[in-house]
């Protein structure tokens, strides 16, 4: 699946992405008013089903944005659209935003019919020196909001973040927040000391990330200690390992940060380790 013109969902119907119409008097538009969930699909099955739209439930919930649907009716329109888009290796982007009003407005209407969209677009292809190379990373300025635990499609900080990255040559901005790690602008971070996994406590300043909570599921497993505390610079920068997580490339080790190699500036054995048992684990489908 690699064709520009995906069948795409908006509000009710399934249309070619480039037939969709959105209005500007969308909030979604105007105020970057709506949530979003990225959702990957292996061999035509949808990975962390459950997980994404129990995380969509409670970006709605934040928000004060009724779901629109029940869950049946989601698993009727990602299975459809899954199969109208021919299966395979996929990932599907999926926003609700609060609706269109007469006017602009920023207080919040009472009422509201929210704007569904989904679309399907072909997974990035993954260089399989990530794997055995590891990633390139720069620190940033977390410059975001202070609920980033609402998955919303503001995400201007973010995507400026990754420009940072990008223009330095790296695959992810990991973002520092008074001297400590919040995350990656588009991923979770996690790191490794001493044979022990350590990752963030999850506030209003990070997101709960489906990818990082199955590495700590998997590292649990594999009788490794995970520790949930906060990460200054220092440790970042002294850490035996560093991994992302998300929903586009699964687990991806940094053994580059700020031009440095971390640890023996090879991919480490945690992350093989978790890796193996994650692969296992994405190619198991589950019911929806
Ligand atoms: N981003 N933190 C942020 C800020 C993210 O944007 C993401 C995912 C994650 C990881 O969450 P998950 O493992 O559930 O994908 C953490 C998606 C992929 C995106 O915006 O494209």
């Amino acid at each position: 699946m690699n064709t520009p013109d995906t069948i795409a969902f908006l509000s009710g119907q399934f249309l070619p992405l480039s037939e969709a119409r959105i209005s500007p008097l969308d909030r979604g538009f105007l105020f970057g008013d709506a949530v979003y969930e990225v959702i990957p699909v292996y061999n035509g099955n949808p990975f962390l089903y459950h997980e994404h739209f129990a995380r969509l439930d409670r970006s709605l919930r934040e928000m004060s944005i009724p779901n629109p649907h029940t869950a049946g009716e989601w698993s009727h329109i990602v299975r459809t659209l899954i199969q109208k888009n021919g299966g395979g290796d996929l990932s599907l982007y999926l926003q609700v935003s609060r609706g269109v009003e007469a006017v602009r407005n920023h207080a919040m209407p009472a009422q509201c019919h929210p704007t569904v969209f989904l679309m399907a677009q072909a997974l990035p292809k993954i260089d399989p020196s990530l794997f055995s190379d590891g990633a390139k990373a720069v620190t940033t300025e977390d410059l975001r909001w202070h609920r980033c635990d609402i998955k919303s499609t503001n995400l201007l900080a973010n995507a400026m973040a990754k420009t940072v990255a990008v223009q330095h040559g790296a695959l992810e901005a990991l973002l520092i927040r008074d001297n400590h790690l919040s995350e990656g602008s588009s991923s979770s971070t996690l790191i490794v000391k001493n044979n022990r996994v350590i990752a963030p406590e999850y506030t209003r300043e990070l997101l709960p990330g489906t990818t990082r909570n199955l590495l700590v599921d998997l590292a649990q497993e594999a009788q490794i200690s995970v520790q949930f505390k906060p990460i200054s610079v220092a440790e970042l920068m002294a850490a035996d390992e560093i991994f992302i997580g998300f929903a586009t490339r699964g687990v991806v080790p940094i053994t580059r940060l700020n031009d440095q190699p971390i640890g023996t500036g090879k991919p480490g054995p945690v992350f093989k380790a978790l890796r193996q048992r994650f692969d296992e684990k994405r190619l198991t489908p589950v019911d929806y």
